[in-house]
């Protein structure tokens, strides 16, 4: 009888089941630099090229798994904590990950990082001056944290630690949303493909 404890599947294994290299996307940047919206642009971009993809959505995972946390930065930590747990498994699972979340603190994000090999992670920086984040409010919220109505505010009264070395920089206040998505599948198609496959 098998151990309970015994690999079962082998990563090999699972990367043949799958016909796909598993890679977990992180994007980070400030609320309204894009992140959401180009992550479901790529999650569609990719699924309709036959890989297998699973999008995290800060927004999302806040309702559910996340829903006892708030924006202190104690619980924005377990938040990106919990959150690459869950990629782990995903990755596991031989599935490619996008991640849209704020995640502020580079040591959150360097500790996501620790939990895979080299090959399989990436850091995508989405970034937007803060002006122009605040320009754009998609939610209101900017102006509520001006207000002082939403505490610890990123980019307002809580920081953003800006990616030291990230994969991938998308300056979404110059390049178009289409420009953005295809620096993007420029970086992941070779890296989740098993053959010499080209976006
Ligand atoms: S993170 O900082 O912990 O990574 P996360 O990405 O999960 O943040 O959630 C960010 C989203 O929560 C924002 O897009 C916004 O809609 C909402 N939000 C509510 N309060 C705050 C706040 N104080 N700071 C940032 N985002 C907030």
């Amino acid at each position: 009888m098998l151990s309970h404890l015994q690999e079962v599947i082998s990563r090999e294994k699972r990367i043949t089941i799958m016909q796909q290299k598993p890679h977990v996307l992180w994007l980070t940047g400030l609320s309204g630099s894009g992140k959401s919206t180009l992550a479901s642009a790529l999650e569609m971009a990719l699924i309709e090229k036959g890989f297998k993809v699973y999008l995290l959505d800060g927004d999302l995972v806040r309702k559910g798994l996340n829903k006892d946390l708030s924006f202190s930065a104690v619980d924005r930590s377990e938040n990106i904590r919990r959150t690459g747990e869950v990629c782990k498994l995903f990755n596991d699972a031989g599935l490619v990950v996008i991640t849209a979340f704020i995640s502020p603190f580079r040591a959150d994000r360097d500790l996501a990082r620790s939990l895979f090999p080299a090959d399989d992670f990436s850091e995508v920086f989405v970034n937007a001056p803060i002006e122009t984040c605040e320009k754009r409010d998609v939610k209101g919220l900017y102006e509520k944290a001006k207000k002082g109505i939403i505490p610890e505010f990123t980019g307002v009264t809580s920081p953003y630690e800006i990616p030291l070395n990230p994969e991938v920089i998308l300056n979404t206040d110059k390049e178009t949303e289409t420009e953005s998505l295809s620096i993007l599948l420029t970086h992941i198609i070779p890296r989740i493909s098993l053959t010499n496959e080209s976006c």
